[in-house]
């Protein structure tokens, strides 16, 4: 053989091997099992994955879930994600002598004047609230997060002194304690975690929104059994909630739907299938609905309606499907109405088409809170969950439909 045909040869095995490898590099890295990282660990050690995380294998859910109130219910200013404005309507005037201005400047900025003079002016570093009805915000000072004075409220299009302020001084020091972030996100790690007082947070372990692992419970396990082991067919190291009893899937709402009550455990350790009535000091006596807010307890006031207490499975998923945005999706929740009821018997007086695909709004109405007011002059209206007949709104609602 000559020496150019040898050179050739060597020439191109080495190009095909160099090829081979490159192929095989691509091959490995499909292949190639990576564990995913935690974002947050539990206080009793359990880690938290983030519902990225879950996006690969639960598309669906992850995509309709981002949508909901609860994904969005707090998080991190970003100039988009505010409603108020910060140009021609941002000033808001208590009285003669205090007033505040909203900016937006290298960030966005809240400013508290006393008598034309600045007393102290702080950042929009969070959002509370997923802007369906208002938004508060919250700035951090150091290690530890304070409520912002002044608030939006969306109907309205204006902003507000903060529910509960009063309006004689200019106050930037009330600390957002960990009771008010277990209802509004999925965990915020506490420097001194058995202190219910300290607003004191490890930045980098909070999770904001009421996301996945809010009701799932911390599910890096889960992730990487799927993840390492993609044959799995079943679900590893995770619960099924439709399985649990009634109360237990009714806590796991009422853990933040049941109003405040008072905390008997460290918060950020309840999780699905245990027990409320060990973590809350408990509201379970039978509940005088005229006394209950509308406010935050969708659990007392349907506990109490004659659909729940006769029949055994009623519950908030018989009505919700908390993975996805339902609001005003009025007829789908009345069809839930009629798999119980025959609505023709029900009523003594005929119902149009109209009233057919919407029971809610005569029997479910939307009333206002007395719980968030703002100095008297604007209200907020929740739909009750005390389903019953409401027999003077009805009659408005009646007389609007036959017209
Ligand atoms: C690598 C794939 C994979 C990832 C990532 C993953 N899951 Fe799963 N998960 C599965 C499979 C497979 C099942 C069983 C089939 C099913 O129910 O879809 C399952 C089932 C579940 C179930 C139902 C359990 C039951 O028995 O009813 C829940 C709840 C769940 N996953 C939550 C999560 C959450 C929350 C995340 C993100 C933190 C996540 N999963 C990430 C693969 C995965
Ligand atoms: C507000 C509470 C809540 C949040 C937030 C939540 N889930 Fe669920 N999830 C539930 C409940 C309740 C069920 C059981 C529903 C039923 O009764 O069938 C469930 C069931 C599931 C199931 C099994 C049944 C099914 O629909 O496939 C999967 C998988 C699941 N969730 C994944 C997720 C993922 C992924 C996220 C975040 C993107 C998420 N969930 C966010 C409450 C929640
Ligand atoms: C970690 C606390 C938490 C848990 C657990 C929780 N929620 Fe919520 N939920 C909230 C908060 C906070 C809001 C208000 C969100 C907003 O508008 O900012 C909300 C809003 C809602 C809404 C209104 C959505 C809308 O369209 O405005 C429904 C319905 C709801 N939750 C049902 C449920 C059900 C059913 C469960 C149990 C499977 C549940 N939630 C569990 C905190 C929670
Ligand atoms: C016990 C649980 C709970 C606590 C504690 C709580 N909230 Fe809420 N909050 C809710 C629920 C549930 C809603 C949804 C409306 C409803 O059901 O009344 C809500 C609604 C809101 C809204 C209106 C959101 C919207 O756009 O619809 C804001 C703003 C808000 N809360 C701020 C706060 C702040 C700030 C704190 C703490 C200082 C706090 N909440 C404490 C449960 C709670
Ligand atoms: C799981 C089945 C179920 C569902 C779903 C259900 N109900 Fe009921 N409801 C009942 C039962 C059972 C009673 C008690 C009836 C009786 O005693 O004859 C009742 C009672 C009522 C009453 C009489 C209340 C009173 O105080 O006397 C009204 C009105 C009513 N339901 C309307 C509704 C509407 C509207 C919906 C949908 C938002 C609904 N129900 C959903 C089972 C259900
Ligand atoms: C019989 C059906 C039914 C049941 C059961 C039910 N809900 Fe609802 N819920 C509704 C309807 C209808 C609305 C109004 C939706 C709308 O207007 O967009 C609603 C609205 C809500 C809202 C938003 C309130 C507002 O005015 O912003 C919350 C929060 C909520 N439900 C939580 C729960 C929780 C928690 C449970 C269980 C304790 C539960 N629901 C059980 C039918 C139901
Ligand atoms: C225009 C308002 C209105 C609408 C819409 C409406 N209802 Fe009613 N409902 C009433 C009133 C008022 C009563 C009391 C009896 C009567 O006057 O007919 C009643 C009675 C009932 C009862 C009987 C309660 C008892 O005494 O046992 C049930 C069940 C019921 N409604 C269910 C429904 C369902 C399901 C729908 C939706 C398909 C619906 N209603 C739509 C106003 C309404």
């Amino acid at each position: 053989m000559s020496k150019a045909v040898h050179t050739f040869t060597l020439f191109i095995l080495g190009f095909l091997m160099v090829l081979l490898f490159f192929v095989r590099c691509d091959f490995g890295q499909k292949n190639e099992l990576v564990p995913a990282e935690p974002i947050a660990k539990a206080y009793d050690g359990m880690a938290f994955a983030g519902s990225e995380s879950c996006k690969s294998c639960h598309k669906t859910i992850y995509e309709n879930h981002v949508n909901t109130p609860h994904y969005q219910t707090s998080h991190k200013v970003y100039k988009d994600s505010m409603y108020g404005d910060f140009t021609d309507k941002n000033t808001l005037k208590l009285n003669d002598s205090i007033h505040f201005i909203m900016t937006a400047e290298d960030v966005l900025y809240q400013s508290g004047f006393k008598d034309g003079t600045l007393i102290q002016k702080e950042p929009f570093d969070v959002v509370i609230g997923s802007g369906t009805k208002g938004q508060t915000f919250l700035y951090w000072k150091d290690s530890k997060l304070y409520q912002l004075p002044v608030s939006y409220l969306v109907g309205k299009d204006k902003w507000i002194h903060s529910p509960g302020y009063a309006n004689d001084r200019i106050h930037f020091n009330r600390a957002v304690v960990p009771n008010c972030l277990e209802c509004h996100a999925t965990y915020a790690k506490n420097h001194l975690p058995m202190d219910f007082n300290s607003n004191s947070y490890i930045k980098n372990e909070i999770i904001w929104g009421v996301d996945c692992e809010s009701c799932h419970g911390p599910a890096l396990k889960h992730v990487n059994a799927h993840r390492l082991d993609p044959e799995l067919k079943k679900a590893k190291q995770i619960s099924n909630i439709a399985s649990l009893t009634r109360q237990q899937q009714l806590d796991a709402c009422a853990k933040c739907h049941s109003g405040l009550r008072k905390p008997l455990n460290m918060p950020f350790t309840f999780r699905t299938g245990d027990k409320l009535s060990s973590f809350r000091a408990p509201n379970y006596r039978p509940l005088d609905t005229t006394s209950i807010d509308v406010h935050g307890n969708q659990y007392g006031l349907l506990t109490a309606s004659e659909c729940f207490k006769k029949s055994e499975a009623l519950n908030c998923t018989t009505c919700h499907n908390t993975h996805k945005n339902e609001r005003r999706a009025i007829a789908q929740f009345s069809e839930k109405c009629i798999s119980c009821h025959n609505a023709i018997e029900s009523h003594t007086t005929k119902l149009n088409d109209q009233m057919k695909t919407n029971c809610i709004d005569c029997h479910m109405p939307s009333l206002t809170t007395s719980a968030i007011t703002f100095n008297g002059l604007d209200s907020i209206k929740i739909r009750t969950h005390k389903i019953g007949i409401y027999e003077d709104i009805s009659k408005q609602i009646n007389q609007f439909l036959e017209q």
